[in-house]
């Protein structure tokens, strides 16, 4: 059963539309109120230390406290945005990929929300999402390509149109930023170490080779898995041997192998199929030697190179809200009461 189903085919092609934005895929409880033109709010409650004292994300734990905050979250986005329960358009969720419970909580709120005032729901692939984000603070039209580089991703995105997302690479095993995490972690940063490991990195020096750069990448596909284990065994062998190890430099060397390899495949693919536009997006997007690296080999290859400030970077609501507007606009991603969380949600190849 499909909800506020003649009100959405209202809403095709108008330029106004208020969209109320939830996410609750890892462990950031958020919303957002945007209304295609301006973000009206964008509220996050990160539950990061509430989990840094387990050293990652409690799946369960992430779940209970979506659903203690969210009811709040979302009021407090609609306060703050000015805007009462009936000038809400569309509500949109995300749906995956996520931790399937934290995932629930949110899908489950945005179904009760929209059952009770009748409005249609859209449902928004996290992925997607994180490249919309770009919209809002980008003169950005599709076609482009977007680099979305998180905790959960490491993807290559065609984006040929506001709702058409074609999949060209992604990792074939860890995602670049859980190797942060696992690499912050195992020098004892804490949870989610991938800011401390960008500082620390700003003061090292590239000098441990780790693993051999293009072996990081084959036939389009991303491999983290290697390079994690050469830190591993990296920092293994130095403490069986008594030597210290150079932090600043161990992360310098370690972002160097993670990031020149993925920014070399993206730049070479962009120019290679004809993109003028590269954006990045997710948590990783805000490394500042990505953006640079990235800023670097675009001007060199004569690519225009975009992204989020920091805080647009990492899971928030309102890059659901622009996703859930973009698609809303054009009639697309209306779910009914049945819309289900999908942990493993992809993009299309
Ligand atoms: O997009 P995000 O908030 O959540 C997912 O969808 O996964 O990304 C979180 C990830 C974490 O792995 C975190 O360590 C990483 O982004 N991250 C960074 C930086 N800031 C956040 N990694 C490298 N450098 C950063 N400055
Ligand atoms: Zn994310």
């Amino acid at each position: 059963m499909y909800l506020g189903n003649e009100k959405f085919e209202a809403l095709k092609g108008r330029e106004r539309i208020v969209v109320l934005g939830i996410e609750s895929s890892c462990d950031e409880t958020a919303a957002a109120v945007y209304d295609g033109r301006t973000l009206l709010s964008d509220i996050v409650a990160s539950q990061i230390d509430i989990h840094a004292r387990f050293g990652g994300v409690v799946p369960e734990i992430a779940s209970r406290n979506h659903t203690l905050a969210l009811p709040g979250i979302i009021d407090r986005a609609l306060h703050t945005a000015g805007v009462k329960q009936d000038e809400v358009d569309a509500v949109a969720v995300t749906y995956g990929a996520g931790l399937i419970g934290a995932l629930l909580v949110g899908v489950s709120s945005a179904k009760a929300y929209a059952y009770a005032r009748d409005l249609p729901l859209v449902g928004v692939n996290h992925i997607e999402a994180h490249i919309a984000a770009n919209y809002l603070e980008h003169d950005l039209k599709p076609p482009f390509m977007a680099l979305v580089a998180s905790g959960g991703h490491t993807s290559v995105i065609e984006v040929a149109g506001y709702n058409q997302y074609k999949l060209i690479g992604s990792t074939a095993d860890d995602a670049i930023g859980e190797a942060f995490d696992k690499v912050a972690r195992l020098i004892g940063l804490p949870y989610p170490g991938g800011a401390s490991v960008d500082r620390l990195a700003k003061s090292g020096r590239d000098c441990i080779p780790l693993v051999k750069h293009k072996k990081n990448i084959t036939d389009g596909l991303i491999s983290y898995s290697g390079l994690k284990t050469a830190v591993v065994n990296y920092v293994h062998t130095a403490r069986q041997r008594g030597e210290e190890i150079d932090v600043p430099d161990l992360c310098a060397s370690f972002t160097h192998a993670a990031v020149d390899p993925l920014a070399a495949f993206v730049t070479a693919e962009a120019a290679r199929r004809g993109f003028e536009t590269v954006v990045l997006a997710g948590g990783v997007a805000s490394n500042s030697y990505l953006r640079a690296t990235m800023a670097e080999r675009g001007k060199a290859a004569g690519l225009r190179v975009l992204f989020p400030s920091p805080a647009l970077c990492t899971d928030n609501a309102a890059m659901v809200a622009v996703r859930g507007y973009l698609a809303a606009r054009e009639g697309y991603g209306l779910a009914g009461l049945d819309l289900n969380a999908v942990s493993n949600l992809r993009v299309p190849s």
